[in-house]
């Protein structure tokens, strides 16, 4: 199936022919004795971005998540998340398998909670309850929409955790689209959190790796569970070059996935049978409702066949996501192809 326009994900991205280059030419050496020049520097620049003490380099953000989790929480604990978070809907139960946490999953508007929602959560102290460990929060929301936290909320929420005693950890898959949506850096962010970390797969459009940052002493517990769950390497300093060169380059483009995001939104809420509204994509995900007699999957598999790929999400709802290996002509075409698909 010969596909035109991915608008699938944001992980679809390959590599470009400079950051295969510059993969190729990284110095390399045994990552898990710390004697990777790349994996090092890596880990450095994202310390440095998130205004944290140290950061490890991981296969996945869903290995950065689940460390995160074991290193905050002891089995029996319970976690604190948005009812669409990651680790709930999308790591083959990872809490309760490789941590052992109950998650006391929260509602709230486009993925996010408000401070009365975490007040509410924390539950009291009591021999039968569960311990409340942490609070998670996913900035963007994935599922949110791409909503972006404001900071304002951001320190309400983490404030009454901290009254609580509870530790904090931003799943920062797409934090740099909301530094770029915003003009926020990703330190102020962060700041709010003992642990965060990005994803180098997603709008950056690295092949491979995220990197979890935290306190020394969070990041020395987070590599024993690294090196117990495998996610160990050798010449790893091949796939971070990926990282390091998104890093360089690849960041302030993000404006352009928005644009196109934005721009998408607005042709397809003029759209017989879609609801959406533009003013609500704030960053590079729209996702829309079909209110006509057209089902999601039957929608994408039409969109597909013509050569737009976009994701059901639901029986009634599609998810497209714009990034680095679509630009506004792609935008114009799976505009011209979801016209075809929505109004015959
Ligand atoms: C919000 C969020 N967190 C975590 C992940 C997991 O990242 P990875 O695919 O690198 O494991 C994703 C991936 O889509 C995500 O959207």
């Amino acid at each position: 199936m010969r596909i035109d326009v991915d608008l699938a994900s944001d992980t679809v991205t390959r590599p470009t022919a400079d950051m295969r280059r510059f993969m190729c030419e990284a110095e390399v050496g045994d990552e898990q004795k710390f004697e990777d020049p790349t994996v090092n520097l890596l880990c450095e620049m994202v310390a440095e971005l998130l205004g944290k003490e140290a950061a490890v380099f991981l296969p996945s953000g869903t290995m950065c998540n689940e460390i995160a989790l074991r290193v905050h929480a002891r089995p029996g604990e319970e976690v604190i998340a948005h009812h669409t978070a990651h680790p709930i809907n999308s790591e083959t139960g990872g809490p309760a398998a490789l941590a052992g946490v109950n998650v006391r999953a929260i509602d709230g508007p486009c993925g996010q909670f408000d401070a009365a929602a975490v007040e509410a959560a924390v539950r009291p102290s009591s021999r039968y309850a569960p311990r409340t460990r942490l609070l998670w929060v996913e900035q963007t929301s994935n599922h949110g929409g791409g909503s972006v936290w404001s900071l304002a909320r951001l320190e309400a929420v983490t404030a009454v955790a901290r009254r609580h005693g509870l530790a904090t950890h931003m799943d920062g898959a797409r934090l740099m689209n909301a530094v770029v949506a915003r003009g926020v850096s990703a330190r102020d962010y962060a700041a709010f959190f003992d642990s965060a970390w990005i994803d180098f797969t997603k709008g950056l459009g690295a092949p491979v790796g995220a990197a979890l940052a935290g306190s020394r002493a969070f990041i020395e517990e987070a590599w024993r569970c690294k090196q117990q769950m495998g996610g160990a390497m050798r010449q790893a300093g091949i796939i971070a070059a990926g990282g390091v060169y998104a890093l360089r380059h690849h960041v302030k483009r993000l404006a352009e996935d928005h644009a196109n995001a934005r721009r998408l939104a607005e042709g397809l809420a003029g759209l017989p049978g879609v609801k959406l509204d533009p003013s609500s994509i704030e960053t590079n995900i729209v996702f829309f409702e079909l209110t006509g007699a057209l089902t999601a999957p039957v929608a994408v598999e039409r969109l597909l066949a013509r050569g737009v790929r976009m994701g059901a999400s639901g029986a009634r709802r599609i998810r497209a996501v714009t990034h680095l290996d679509v630009d506004a002509v792609g935008i114009e075409r799976a505009l011209a192809v979801a016209r075809g698909v929505f109004t015959s």
